[in-house]
């Protein structure tokens, strides 16, 4: 079995360059699906998910080409089929976005239930509400979710919840319809305006993308025929933002939008961290242990639930005792099992979890739960004394790339060992 062996404590110091966005990247590749023609998509991160896109677009008759490690031309020319292999559908969430994309290209799919992180119930009604208003037929049973349309309209369509999966599955079915689709409290990550800023170089028309309000008036076709560079990983610098905090260490994070991290940055300084904010980089250093804090993981541009965990590590270690309300997933708080056997003082109940900050945690056997989980048994590694082990990681493997190599360059003795 594969792990994560990390001998600490260390001080985390040095650069450190962020990939292209996972979440991003995993709409982007099957919007592709909408172009009649070839394009290139560039700093894609080099991780599971993308390859997995690359499978199922593969499958459905997309030819791709790998011109570097973070560079592929797509020639989605000739999508022969509408079925998309279920043994790759249900591997991951973002599989949902090829019911929208096909939907748009082909008026007909055929997918199984997508999978993903285990983080509570994660239904997917906005998605099929969106398809609807736009007049296709949508129907789940066994596992599978057939959705089909003679033809696709333009409507309004009210997100009854702010969700991005929906709002990104609403502008990849609108793109071709005819006439014009309003979406009402859609989600305004920085994906959300990625993809539709990937969608409106191709020749869609999409405006409003980043407010709650998004407007596609739909066109033709997509002409292809450029290339696009997927946006900096948001998540990925929040990681490495918060893993110099909880290390008390110093790191220079590079090629990242610092507008996308405003939440991340005022938990910090709340914290007692110091952030200075240089355009597409931005310097987090900490020298004294973190003082408590009160965290509600909210939609963008609240702070991000895929840092929570992260931050679980920096407030297991904080001074007083600390909370976070979980407000969109169920179940993510199964990190704090991990982190609690690490010495952390954690006390979870439902949707909020107390922590009781220790001065210090101690290395451990950890096991990672889904993608954000290992992030933070990693930061927690590097941060504790002593040997920490982190099984499962498949998961990390998923949406960070070079983690460990990344984490290397600044410090951590960290490796990956085949037990
Ligand atoms: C995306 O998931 C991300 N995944 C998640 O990141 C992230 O945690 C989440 O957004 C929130 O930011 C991808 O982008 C691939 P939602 P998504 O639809 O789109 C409820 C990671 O670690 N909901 O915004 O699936 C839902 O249950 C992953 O990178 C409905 O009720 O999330 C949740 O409570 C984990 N009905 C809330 O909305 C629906 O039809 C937000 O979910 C859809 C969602």
């Amino acid at each position: 079995m594969e792990k994560l062996l990390i001998t600490g404590p260390t001080t985390l110091k040095g650069e450190v360059e962020i990939s292209g966005a996972k979440n991003a990247a995993v709409a982007i590749l099957p919007a592709t699906l909408l172009i009649d023609g070839v394009c290139t998509i560039s700093n894609l991160p080099n991780i599971s998910d993308v390859k997995l896109s690359c499978e199922i677009l593969e499958a459905l008759g997309a030819k791709i080409t790998w011109e570097d490690k973070n560079t592929i031309t797509v020639d989605s020319t000739n999508i022969n089929t509408t079925i998309a292999p279920l043994e790759l559908t249900n591997k991951f969430r973002a599989s949902y976005y090829i019911i929208g994309a096909m939907l748009g290209r082909k008026g007909a799919v055929q997918v199984s239930m997508p999978g993903g992180c285990q983080l509570g119930a994660r239904p997917i009604d906005q998605h099929i509400k969106g398809f609807e208003a736009l007049g296709a037929t949508v129907t789940v049973e066994k596992g599978l979710i057939n959705a089909k349309a003679e033809k696709l309209e333009g409507n309004s369509i009210y997100m009854d919840i702010v969700s991005v999966g929906a709002t990104i599955n609403a502008m990849l079915a609108a793109v071709l319809a005819e006439g014009t689709t309003v979406i009402d409290n859609a989600a305004k990550e920085p994906h959300i305006v990625d993809v539709a800023n990937f969608l409106n170089t191709m020749g869609a028309d999409i405006r409003g993308a980043g407010t709650d309000v998004i407007k596609v008036r739909g066109v033709e076709k997509l002409k292809g025929g450029t290339s696009y560079s997927v946006v900096p990983d948001q998540i990925e610098a929040g990681t490495f933002m918060l893993a110099a905090v909880a290390s008390q260490g110093d790191l220079l994070i590079k090629n990242c939008i610092t507008k996308h991290l405003e939440s991340i940055t005022a938990k910090i300084i709340e914290v007692g961290g110091h952030v200075e904010d240089n355009g597409d980089s931005i310097h987090v250093w900490a020298d004294k242990r973190p003082k408590h804090a009160t965290i509600k993981t909210l939609p963008y541009p609240g702070f991000p639930t895929d840092l929570q965990p992260q931050m679980g590590v920096v407030l297991s270690l904080a001074e007083g005792t600390s909370i976070i309300n979980e407000s969109i997933w169920d179940s993510r708080f199964q990190y704090t099992e991990e982190l609690i056997k690490m010495g952390a003082k954690i006390n979870a109940q439902g949707t909020r979890a107390f922590f009781e900050g220790v001065d210090h945690l101690e290395g451990a056997h950890v096991y990672s739960t889904d993608l954000r989980a290992s992030a933070a048994l990693i930061v927690a590694g590097i941060v504790a004394e002593g040997e920490t082990s982190v099984y499962n990681l498949e998961h990390i493997d998923r949406g960070y790339e070079n983690i460990e190599e990344k984490f290397r360059k600044i410090g951590a003795n960290i490796k990956r060992v085949n037990e």
